[in-house]
């Protein structure tokens, strides 16, 4: 049998905004443990959790300041504990998010490598010496603003941060860094979670001289500096490789463990997944591309061409924590359609790979809309109004339509519940046949009880335009998949339609000979 990861749909919680089970207006573990039936229903075969370590919180969590510990407000490692075990009771795996491009600057290996050039950890970080004139090693730019560096008094030197200056890059290729993490993700197996997500990949290796980087060609100057620059030497360095090796050979140590990597939208994506997947690597990786970049044909062929690709094992994921939800984000002039929500769903949950679904994406949640004084996101607060803050996608869970708060929290949350969301709850979708959260489950059952979807291979379907297609075959089964990627009605050429049949379960019947506005057809051939 394959492994469990190869075709798993794994369901991505962010722990702060999905359940408070102590009043507080937090999420936390023991929430999330409440609504482990609700997860195990829809059928998916894993959870991701976001980072629930102990943490000042200056980036939701990314900001670790002690790897072995739970943050106090999510609870404590018994809760954990308990959370693997309940999940495992119910055929969960469970996968933390292992944060190894930085750590937070409170965290005791900082504080130890700050002191001075000499001290036992000096090495731990990426400190670089000032240019002549005092200036930065080189031009290198934060994702979130402003220059990557910051000064370090004590050492008389500057130290990297591809994010916030409260986030230094730590040295992953200083020997001792690496086994410390790799330390780090042992104490987390020998608990018995199944893996990780691996966060900030395109962050874990640079060019060892420093080079800066040259400028992007650009025609205007971008809201986000960051855009500026080709990004050749701060990112996607060398050793990348050689670290992925590193992490892969701490997991073999366990059965059935699996490594999902986060690589950023830089270019090349799609080709450093399949890489970063191949032999002795990770298991599975999604990058970020599709997550920033648009949605039309174009941009949805060139996922099946992805998908298509015999070598590695994508994860693919359309929304998670860090982009403006999907059902607004691909939406024509960002208006909602429950119809083009679904077809996502079936797109996410067809194409060849893993598959990532993001909390509240199988209700067809909207992005969120925050007025700038409710901002929690430094990234989004610096960068508001031109670029959406990463919070519109982290408002709570709307378990209950009537219930204060939609019955995420007893307390004032610490994002607001948006009203859009109070009719979008789990209750009101659970007990309407038509909603997003019924089509879900159902795409969620047709494929667990479809192997060819699970594991197949991928074959483009060269079909004139508004329609997009593909077939996934495994050797004993194969099936068609059609969409219409245009609000309007869509003939479907008669050699496709004629022989299909219905796929267990699927809410679809088959694919018909006219597709309806934004239709999908899934059917089986002989
Ligand atoms: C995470 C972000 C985080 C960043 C820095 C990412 O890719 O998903 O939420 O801000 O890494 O850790």
């Amino acid at each position: 049998m394959d492994p469990w990861w190869r075709g798993a749909v794994i369901y991505q919680i962010y722990p702060r905004s999905f359940a408070d089970s102590n009043g507080d207006g937090i999420g936390d573990l023991r929430g999330i443990a409440s609504k482990l039936d609700y997860i195990a229903g829809l059928g998916v075969d894993a959870v991701w959790l976001c980072p629930i370590y102990a943490s000042p919180g200056a980036d939701g969590g990314y900001d670790v300041s002690d790897h072995t510990a739970i943050a106090p407000e999510y609870g404590t490692l018994d809760d954990l504990d308990a959370l693997v075990a309940a999940c495992h009771g119910r055929g969960l795996r469970v996968l933390l998010d292992l944060v190894l491009a930085h750590t937070s600057e409170a965290h005791p290996w900082f504080q130890a490598a700050r002191a001075s050039r000499a001290a036992p950890l000096a090495d731990r970080y990426v400190f670089a010496d000032p240019r002549a004139d005092g200036s930065p090693p080189n031009n290198w730019l934060s994702v979130f603003g402003g220059p990557a560096w910051r000064w370090e008094p004590r050492r008389r030197q500057y130290a990297l941060h591809h994010f916030l200056p409260a986030q230094p890059a730590l040295n992953l290729a200083d020997p001792a860094t690496l086994d410390a993490m790799a330390s780090v993700m042992r104490f987390w197996l020998n608990r018995g979670v199944d893996g990780f997500r691996v966060d900030a990949l395109d962050f874990v290796a640079h060019d060892p001289l420093l080079r800066s980087n040259p400028a992007a060609p650009r025609a205007e100057i971008p809201a986000k500096p960051f855009g500026m620059q080709l990004h050749l030497h701060d990112m996607m360095g060398e050793g990348t490789d050689a670290i992925l090796a590193r992490l892969r050979a701490e997991t073999e140590a366990y059965r059935d463990r699996a490594l999902l990597g986060e690589f950023s939208s830089q270019p090349g994506a799609f080709a450093r997944i399949a890489r970063a997947t191949g032999p002795g690597r990770l298991h599975m990786a999604y990058t970020l591309a599709p997550l920033r970049g648009g949605f039309g044909l174009t941009e949805a062929r060139a996922l099946v061409e992805a998908a298509a690709h015999p070598r590695g094992w994508p994860c693919w994921s359309f929304s998670n924590h860090d982009v403006v939800r999907v059902a607004t984000r691909w939406a024509p002039d960002g208006v909602p359609d429950l119809r083009l929500t679904k077809l996502l769903l079936a797109l996410l949950l067809t194409l060849r790979g893993s598959a990532c679904l993001y909390q509240g994406e199988e209700l067809g949640l909207p992005e969120a809309p925050l007025p700038f004084e409710a901002l929690r996101d430094p990234f989004g607060r610096a960068f508001w109004p031109e670029f959406p803050s990463r919070d519109g996608a982290r408002t709570p869970m709307p378990w209950a339509s009537a219930a204060p708060q939609a019955g995420f929290s007893t307390a004032t949350p610490w994002l607001p519940v948006p009203d859009a969301h109070r009719a979008l709850a789990v209750d009101a979708q659970a007990a309407d046949p038509d909603s997003v959260l019924h089509f879900a489950r159902a795409m969620l059952r047709t494929r667990r009880a479809t192997p060819a979807l699970r594991e197949g291979d991928l074959l483009p379907l060269d079909l004139p335009a508004p329609l997009l297609g593909f077939e996934r075959a495994s050797p004993r089964a194969r099936l068609r998949c059609v969409f219409n990627l245009s609000g309007h009605p869509a003939v479907v050429p008669p050699a496709l339609a004629a022989d299909t049949q219905p796929l267990p379960h699927a809410p679809v019947p088959g694919v018909p000979a006219l597709l309806a506005p934004w239709g999908v057809g899934i059917g089986g051939l002989g």
